[in-house]
């Protein structure tokens, strides 16, 4: 995919709806009992991947563009598959579904692509066998061959890193326990599960405790089919929020976006570095804040001189964001340094390696720690990109080419389509050289 350099964006854009959110919703709505409509469903690649692995659990789905009605199945009406779950380049879905089917009283096999083969599952393996599933894997990554049970042994964990998808598996398989199940954060992370959960008339209890936030579900939960709409995705809106900030002359309207506070952290952050941003028409739908995002063009002074440092729990509120601020970074007085984010190293790809080579090769000064980065303000010249088949990089490497002065060139840019098919266009009809 070639790219050429922008003077500005300009337009409203309907980003495609969250990929966390929408995974979340067809996984409760399968373990719920009814019918379940969900609206503006992520068109993401990762989602459909979601969607396949339920319908191959016996789940009936009818999916009619973004709409997707789901036939609830409750807490341990899965059948068998016939094959192994294809997850496709999809963590959040390997992760998440193990821990629902650890809860069923049936094997099965969960497959994903050569990426996903690679990042680790024993942060999930250890926590599922303590509840009682039998599983074996390729030395902790996948496939994993999964024996469930019912009930699995309710249990207190600490996840060892900061995850939403640790926490999200521990909690589903304790929807599936013998008691109650509790979950201790000490690094917040995005609370979608939670919130989706009560939505299904769950009773999720988030206490505050000096040992960290206690995230407890029981197993004796019940889940009630109730319609919703997924919310715009703030991880796509947030290459638009970049690219209309550093381009003067640039104003772009994100109707409709996800602004939970355990996602929306580069929100503040560009805001702080001296972004242009406005929100306006905040609300709640269906238990998720929502807003309308517009940023104009121009950057001001860093509101705070520690604001060019990006690091300890706010890292978790922006982890998919990090390759589009890193590229913000080239643009602003004292550049950026990117700390407490070694998590990036084990995504779809290395992504700290992977930024790091590609401002390098864009011409940027930038130094790799094994944590993070540090980029200089620096003038970014066209370059081959290796999206290294991970959409975030390719994504925010294209929004570099606007800001480059020459010609860049994306390869296998097509990995885009894992979160946000139709990005490259959506990118050309706002651009006007
Ligand atoms: C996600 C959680 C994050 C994030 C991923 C989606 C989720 O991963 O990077 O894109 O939907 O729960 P971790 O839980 O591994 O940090």
């Amino acid at each position: 995919m070639k790219i050429s350099p922008a003077s500005h964006v300009r337009g409203t854009i309907r980003l495609p709806g969250d990929k966390s959110i929408s995974h979340r919703a067809a996984m409760l709505s399968a373990m719920a009992v009814g019918e379940t409509r969900i609206d503006n469903f992520a068109s993401a690649e990762d989602c459909a991947s979601t969607i396949s692995c339920l319908r191959s659990l016996g789940v009936a789905i009818e999916r009619a563009g973004n709409t997707v009605v789901i036939n609830g199945v409750g807490k341990t009406g899965f059948f068998p598959p016939a094959g192994p779950l294809d997850c496709g380049n999809s963590g959040t879905t390997m992760r998440l579904l193990s821990g629902i089917v650890a809860g069923q009283d049936f094997p099965c096999v969960l497959i994903g692509d050569e990426s996903l083969q690679m990042r680790p599952m024993k942060r999930i393996i250890g926590p599922l066998t303590e509840m009682g599933a039998a599983i074996t894997s390729n030395d902790g990554r996948a496939p994993l061959s999964i024996s469930g049970k019912n009930p699995l042994t309710a249990i207190e964990y600490r996840p060892p890193v900061a995850s939403a998808q640790i926490k999200s598996c521990v909690l589903l398989a304790g929807l599936n326990a013998d008691g109650e199940t509790t979950v201790i954060e000490t690094v917040q992370t995005r609370d979608h599960t939670e919130r989706m959960l009560r939505w299904f008339g769950v009773d999720v209890a988030a206490t505050e405790t000096e040992g960290g936030l206690r995230i407890t579900v029981s197993g004796d939960a019940v889940l009630t089919s109730r319609d919703l709409i997924v919310p715009s995705d703030i991880s796509s809106a947030a290459f638009f929020m970049v690219a209309a900030a550093c381009l003067r002359g640039s104003d772009i309207v994100l109707p409709n976006v996800g602004f939970n506070a355990s996602r929306a952290a580069i929100f503040d952050v560009l805001g702080d570095l001296g972004a242009n941003m406005r929100l306006t028409g905040q609300r709640e739908v269906n238990n998720e804040p929502v807003a309308t995002i517009r940023t104009q063009g121009g950057i001001s002074a860093a509101k705070t001189p520690r604001a060019n440092l990006v690091n300890g729990p706010t890292v978790a509120n922006l982890v998919d964001e990090v390759p589009i601020l890193a590229v913000f970074g080239t643009q602003i007085d004292g550049g950026i340094e990117i700390r407490d984010a070694a998590e990036l190293r084990v995504k779809e790809s290395d992504r700290i390696a992977a930024i790091v080579e590609n401002l390098r090769r864009m011409g940027a000064t930038v130094e790799e720690f094994p944590d993070g980065l540090k980029v200089e303000r620096s003038d970014l010249a066209g370059a081959v990109i290796d999206s290294f088949g991970d959409h975030r990089i390719a994504m925010a490497f294209a929004v570099a080419g606007l800001l480059a002065s020459g010609e860049t060139e994306i390869t296998r840019a097509e990995c885009a389509d894992i979160s946000f098919p139709g990005f490259f266009d959506t990118l050309a009809s706002i651009t006007d050289a």
